[in-house]
């Protein structure tokens, strides 16, 4: 699939692995979307791409569907890249018995509703505008890219609702590319492993601590770099044969309990 002259959004497009695949796809010629919480990196990096910035909190439904008419009025809407997250660390149940310890429920709820309903409800309203455009000559209207992670499948100690909520992207993969197959649109999910990007925190302690997270990697001993799932996002956006998939991008990985 071509994404030349087309628009794309990228929630969570400020920071990270979002910004690496909105660079990406803008140097593929697309009008990126910047869509995050973010402001001022989110309006710099969408300057530095010739894209346009759209403050998007996903948990609010109308600021959605405002960057996707957003989207629609630079060029017809063919990718989108759901890369908003946030992490949480929390065991179900404290140390001393008592249930003010146990995992706070307004976190478990606040994850579930920014890394996954979130996620589907730009799936809902990006595809729907996607079903208006034009077919190419594969009959395709457009093409989704949701980030999950590798705790969807190793979950580690502290990591019920960061799982719970990535579980449910990577389950939601294959039906909701059924659904939409019928349109012409086609939805993979990309699970990162350790990534180095500001969600594990700046300064020297979290250089620290990510250089200790590297050495637990298979091979190569290192985090990934934004760059590195990017391209694995770029190739399941434009490879017209990729669909209803989850693609591992950790170095082999398989994370212990804790
Ligand atoms: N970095 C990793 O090791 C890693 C591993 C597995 C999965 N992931 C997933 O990849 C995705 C990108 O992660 P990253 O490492 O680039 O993180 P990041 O923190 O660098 O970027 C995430 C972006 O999402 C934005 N965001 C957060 N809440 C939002 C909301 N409610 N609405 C809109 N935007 C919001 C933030 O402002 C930020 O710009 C996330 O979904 C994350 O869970 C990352």
């Amino acid at each position: 699939m071509d994404i030349n002259g087309a628009s794309a959004i990228v929630t969570g497009g400020a920071s990270g692995i979002g910004a690496a695949a909105a660079r990406q796809l803008a140097a593929r010629g697309a009008r990126v979307v910047v869509a995050d919480l973010q402001d001022e990196r989110g309006q710099a990096l969408a300057d530095e791409i010739g894209g346009v910035f759209a403050h998007v909190d996903v948990t609010r439904t109308e600021e959605i569907t405002a960057a996707v008419a957003l989207a629609g009025e630079v060029a017809p809407l063919r990718a989108v890249v759901n890369s908003a997250g946030i992490g949480w660390a929390q065991r179900t149940i404290g140390r001393d018995g008592t249930l003010e310890s146990a995992h706070s429920l307004e976190a478990f709820t606040k994850v579930v509703g920014i890394n996954l309903i979130g996620t589907f409800d730009m799936v809902r309203q990006a595809a729907t505008a996607m079903s208006r455009n034009e077919a190419d000559a594969d009959g395709c209207r457009g093409a989704i890219v949701n980030l999950a992670s590798v705790a969807a499948f190793d979950g580690q100690i502290g990591q019920a609702s960061y799982s719970a909520s990535k579980g449910g992207v990577v389950g939601m993969t294959l039906p909701v590319a059924r659904d939409l197959a019928a349109a012409g649109i086609r939805l993979n999910t990309v699970a990162p492993g350790l990534i180095d990007t500001p969600i594990y925190g700046e300064g020297p302690e979290s250089e620290a601590f990510k250089a200790k997270l590297g050495e637990s990697v298979l091979f190569p001993r290192r985090l990934g770099t934004p760059d590195e799932l990017a391209s694995m996002v770029l190739e399941c956006l434009t490879n017209s044969y990729m669909n209803g998939e989850v693609v591992r991008v950790d170095g082999g990985i398989r994370m212990p309990p804790k």
